[in-house]
Parts: structure tokens; sequence; C-alpha cells
């Protein structure tokens, strides 16, 4: 036998859990140590929640007891690998949300697999219910991307009720405020903001002014702003001419399209879980962005590219929706929309007011709108006379099977011709 003494015999297991900073997690880190005893890592991932600072957050983890701390400023990587991809996708669930949440889940799971590795850890833990979908997307994508890692939720799985957690950090003198009551659930990032439950739970009540913070008053705009948005193969790269980044694109529009009150979305929806809830969204940078990369997509992509692709981006919205961000047919759909992205790059002139973004113009140098065609001026180079045959042949099984319709007396036709008799 080797003197060698195996280092694991006597390590305590170690979790990694996602730490958001609030009461919740920062309980859970001591919550967890007592009951499974295991060692806790707290892991903060930066995707544009615009709360505290990532060291405050770090300090207050270790306070708490956690023995390592991860915190990452993900911001960039978010905006560029996970909300340009929703924008190339026009990413839409349910026609309306822009999937603020859905989104920030994987990128989060990226870091919490990292951290997991880097710090010998054997178990993902994260703060969620057991009854939304951010849940499924934790454990989900940390499935796919670590299959040997476990998951655990101290909420769902280890009774850590909202009254536990409060008297645990009084007991324990946590450095967290306990007493501030929070009317609602918030859930932000770049791309967005997601509010539910308390008084928005009735979904007969309108959304107070409280709920919203990055959009004002659609109601009582200021005066009109307009922009001008250059995408290269369906990226924002410049704003009004001036280069941006992904992140700088998307922030700038939450500030100009928000002023507008663009983006606020009030919907009921269709969890994963198969319980119907309601969410107020504000998501002005999103939704000006989607606004004008779907018009510039309708002047650059083939007309049965596009219409096949808005199949593809509800089916890829509704894949990331439900948690399926690193799944094999996320993976072949992202192959498809990156072929469709290759022409769309040009300029949209974008108006934002009043709550609305509205296209007023676009020019694109690998645009199909071709004017000579389109035109019903001088300069026509359609042949019109080939739409005469062209219609003859397009319309033949139509006629064909009226005919016989009309034979059997079935259908809209016989009851016409009956009527004439
Ligand atoms: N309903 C949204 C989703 O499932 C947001 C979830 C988090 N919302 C919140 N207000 N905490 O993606």
């Amino acid at each position: 036998m080797s003197e060698q003494t195996s280092p694991t015999a006597t390590a305590k297991d170690r979790v990694v859990l996602a730490y958001s900073g609030g009461l919740d997690t920062s309980v859970a880190i001591g919550w967890i140590g007592e009951q499974t005893g295991a060692e806790v890592i707290a892991v903060a991932v930066d995707v544009g929640q615009g709360g505290e600072d990532l060291e405050v957050i770090r300090q207050r983890a270790l306070d708490c007891g956690a023995v390592e701390a991860y915190v990452a400023d993900a911001r960039e990587e978010f905006a560029t690998e996970y909300c340009m991809p929703a924008l190339r996708a026009n990413a839409l669930y349910q026609g309306r949300y822009p999937l603020v949440s859905a989104l920030s889940r994987p990128v989060i799971v990226k870091h919490l697999v990292r951290a997991a590795r880097q710090f010998g850890a054997t178990t993902v833990s994260h703060g969620c219910t057991g009854k939304g979908n951010d849940q499924v997307r934790f454990e989900v994508g940390i499935t796919s991307l670590a299959p040997d890692l476990r998951c655990i939720a101290p909420v769902r799985d280890l009774a850590l009720t909202r009254d536990v957690a409060i008297d645990y950090a009084t007991k324990h003198d946590l450095p967290i405020e306990t007493t501030k009551h929070n009317p609602f659930s918030v859930d932000q990032n770049v791309w967005g903001r997601a509010v539910e439950t308390g008084f928005l739970e009735d979904i007969w009540n309108g959304p107070t002014k409280d709920v919203y913070t990055y959009t004002d008053d659609p109601t009582f705009p200021p005066a009109a702003d307009e922009v001008v948005i250059t995408f290269q193969a369906g990226v924002p790269v410049a704003l009004d001419g001036v280069p941006v980044t992904p992140l700088q694109a998307i922030a700038e529009l939450n500030r100009r399209a928000g002023a507008q009150g663009v983006g606020r979305i009030d919907i009921v929806e269709d969890r994963l879980v198969g319980i119907k809830s309601r969410e107020v969204y504000e998501a002005p940078g999103a939704i000006a962005l989607i606004t004008a990369h779907a018009e510039l997509e309708n002047v650059t992509v083939e007309r049965e590219q596009a219409r096949f692709k808005r199949t593809v981006d509800q089916r890829w919205a509704e894949l990331v929706y439900d948690g399926q961000w690193f799944s094999p047919l996320k993976r072949s759909l992202d192959v498809f929309i990156d072929d469709t992205q290759r022409y769309v790059s040009g300029d949209v002139r974008l108006l934002l007011h009043g709550g609305r973004a509205v296209v007023t113009g676009r020019r694109s140098e690998t645009s199909l709108y071709d004017f000579n065609l389109a035109t019903y001026d001088t300069g026509d180079s359609y042949d019109q006379s080939n739409a005469k045959g062209f219609i003859e042949i397009y319309g033949m099984t139509t006629k064909l099977s009226a005919a016989r319709d009309a034979r059997f007396g079935v259908g809209e036709a016989a009851a016409l011709a009956g009527d004439q008799a």
C-alpha cells in the first residue's frame, strides 16, 4: 500500500448554489449545510439584474457561511450568446413573451457547472420553488451539461419556506434584510424584466405603476424618437451609425424604447408544469430589436425559407421556454436559423412612440425587394401576361375537384348552383 491518503475520504460533499444575494439563497447556504452536511459554494452570475455589486454579493455569501464564492460578470456573454440567438429567432413565447428568464437560466447553468468542476462539487442547488419553469430549466440544463451532477432545491426539497428563512436569518444574525416586504416576485436581466405574484394573481387586476421600472408610462410619452438600427447577419452592429456591441445595443434600446413605454406585456401564459400563470413583462430593447429584425427578414429572406422559419422560430421559443436550451432539437434548429441569417443585413428605421415601435423604413444591399418588379409606375419589369397562365395551372386541381363536387351536389359550389336553379 502506498502512503497516499485519499483526500476525499474525510472531505465533505460539496454543493454549488446559484446565489442571488437575497434572503432565500442567503439562508439556503446554511440550511443546505445543516440538512445535508455538505459544504456550500455560492455562485453569483451577473446577467444584468442591476442589483448590488458582485463583490458585495461575494462577501455576503462568505459571511453567510459559504466556503467559497464564485462570481462572474456574464452580461456580454449573455447578450451575445443567448439574447442574439433569441433575436435571430424572433423568439416570442405564445407570440408575446421574449423569454427573459428562460434565456438567463442556461448561461447561469454553464457557470454553475464550471464552478462545480472547479471546486469538486457533486451537487448543484438553486432557489426555485416546485411550481415554476425555472427549476426545470436549471435541472434539465445541468443534466445536459453534466449528467453526473445531482440537483437539490432547498425551497422544494428541504422545506425552506419564507417563514423558516426569516426565522433562520434572524436567529443566525445573517447580514441580510428580513423585513423588506416585496409585493411582487421579480426576475430581471439585460433582455427584460418579469413581474408576478401578489396583487397580479387576480388576473382582472390591472398592473399598477409600481410594477414597472424599465419603461415609462406610454400614455404620456415624450416627443417621438427615431432610431436607425444596422444589422449584420441578423445581429445589431450599429445604432444611428454608431457601432455597438450586442450588449450596448440592448442597453441603449432599453433606455430609448423604455422612455417611450415600448415593450410592456401583460399575459396569462402556459407554464411547462401545466399551470396557467399571469406575468407582466417589460422588454423595451428586446421588442424594438425583434420588431426591426423581423422586418429586415421580410426584405431579405426568400419566401419559402421565411414561411418555414416562422414555424421554426415558434418551436425554438417553445423549446427554450421549456428548458431545452442544450437539447439536440434546439441545436438543429439553430443551424437552420443561422443559415437563414446570411443576408439579414442592412438598416431599419424605427419610430418609438406611445408604447409602440413601428418600422418606417428599411434598406439593404442584400435585399430581395425589386423596385422594378413591385412598381405600378413606369419602370415596371414584371410581365403581367405571364400571370394568366400561372393562375390557370395553379388553380387546376381546385377546378377539377370543384367540378366533381358540383356533379355530386357537394359543397359551396353546388349550393350556389342550387340557388340559381
Ligand atoms: N414566467 C416567466 C418564465 O417562466 C418568468 C419566471 C420568473 N418570473 C418572476 N417574476 N420571478 O420564463
